[in-house]
């Protein structure tokens, strides 16, 4: 199915009918190798996130001082704001490597183990997704981190022999999209637990700029900003937007990018002004047509919708609630007066008006 002429495939790829270009969960390989190529490295290339940064910098420079490994950090926040990106700033800037992993690579308890036990003096383990962490892997991991050591079991039943082994001094940087699944003591350990914001639009308007720049694409600042509106507050999809836009710009245009071509090229994506794509849309028209503005529950809304409600819940909702379109309330969601005017409905009746 193509969703647009085809004159326009450039803009709208085959595999884009769900739009994944302002999904930030979905990343596809030839994603990943671009990522990589425009990852900052150090503070001062790292845009946004600036109360973060105050206290990072604050701690890499006393630890330093002191000659001391750093304590271990959670971030936590939806897909794309920059979480495995300051893992790596935060290695350079300690002059330490960093060994990245993701919990659902740690199965076996001999995955952690081995990780741990490669590790050298000060360096920095990245676990991503770490609320997704088995039980005996968290276990094997709590001494790990407050005492430095592991206790690891040798022999048979009845010669079993425990064996302590000490472990360099280490740090621990853990990212998560969902906080709220982490067990209690896992989240005790970590000495800065942060949760980062999405990007204000001057701060993805400088992310874009910094990527045109890196990229070697000529564009406005107004442009700059057009693309920043449509981002979702989020930087990886900021980086695919420009990209498009910039296709979009040499084969229509002469490759410069100004506002007009961006908004053009964003609307050929159907992403429209608060960067709202179609399952956003469509979750909003759900509550509002079929729910009487709601409230309803999340996994009703999932299932009619046919999208997994997790996703919902990590992706889409936390940027409709930052743009307070929808309200979560005890019995469920509910559309906001601002999501009827939005999506272009009249106005709520009376009785709606008034739960607000
Ligand atoms: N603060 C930032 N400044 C500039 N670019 C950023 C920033 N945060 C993230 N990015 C860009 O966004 C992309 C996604 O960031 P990433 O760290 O992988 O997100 P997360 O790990 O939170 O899902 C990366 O390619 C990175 O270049
Ligand atoms: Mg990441």
């Amino acid at each position: 199915m193509s969703i647009i002429a085809d004159d326009n495939d450039f803009v709208a790829k085959k595999d884009d009918v769900k739009n994944p270009v302002t999904k930030p969960e979905v990343i596809k390989e030839s994603d990943r190798a671009f990522e990589n190529s425009i990852r900052p490295q150090t503070f001062d290339s790292y845009i946004g996130q600036s109360a973060l940064l105050d206290t990072l910098k604050i701690t890499i420079e006393a630890s330093k001082k002191r000659g001391k490994t750093l304590d271990h950090l959670l971030f936590y926040g939806p897909p794309g704001l920059g979480k495995t990106t300051l893992a790596g700033v935060i290695g350079n800037e300690m002059g330490v490597a960093v060994k990245i992993t993701s919990a659902p690579a740690l199965e076996r308890p001999r995955d952690i183990i081995g990780i741990l036990m490669s590790l050298e003096e000060g360096q920095i383990l990245f676990i991503d997704e770490i609320h997704r962490l088995n039980k005996v892997a968290e276990e094997i991991l709590y001494p790990a981190m407050e005492d430095f050591y592991l206790d690891m079991t040798t022999g048979k039943s009845q010669t079993v022999k425990t064996l302590r082994v000490t472990l360099p001094k280490f740090t621990l940087i853990g990212a998560t999209t969902k906080a709220g699944e982490l067990s209690g003591p896992l989240r005790d350990r970590f000495g800065i637990i942060h949760r980062l914001q999405f990007y204000t639009y001057e701060e993805l308007a400088k992310v874009i700029k910094r990527t045109a720049d890196l990229l070697e694409v000529d564009i406005d600042n107004d442009a700059c900003y057009a693309i920043a509106r449509r981002s979702r507050g989020t930087p990886r999809i900021a980086n695919r937007l420009i990209k498009r836009v910039s296709d979009y710009a040499i084969v229509k245009y002469d490759g410069k990018i100004n506002a007009d071509i961006s908004n053009e090229a964003l609307d050929l994506l159907h992403i429209d002004e608060f960067g709202l794509d179609s399952t956003d849309r469509n979750l909003l028209n759900l509550i509002i047509e079929k729910f009487d503005g709601g409230p309803v529950g999340l996994e009703t809304i999932a299932a009619a919708l046919g999208e997994d409600s997790r996703t919902l819940e990590d992706v889409c909702e936390p940027y409709l609630l930052q743009c307070g379109l929808i309200q979560r309330t005890p019995r469920g969601r509910k559309a906001t007066p601002e999501a009827y005017r939005h999506l272009g409905y009249k106005s709520l009746n009376l009785e709606q008006q008034s739960l607000f």
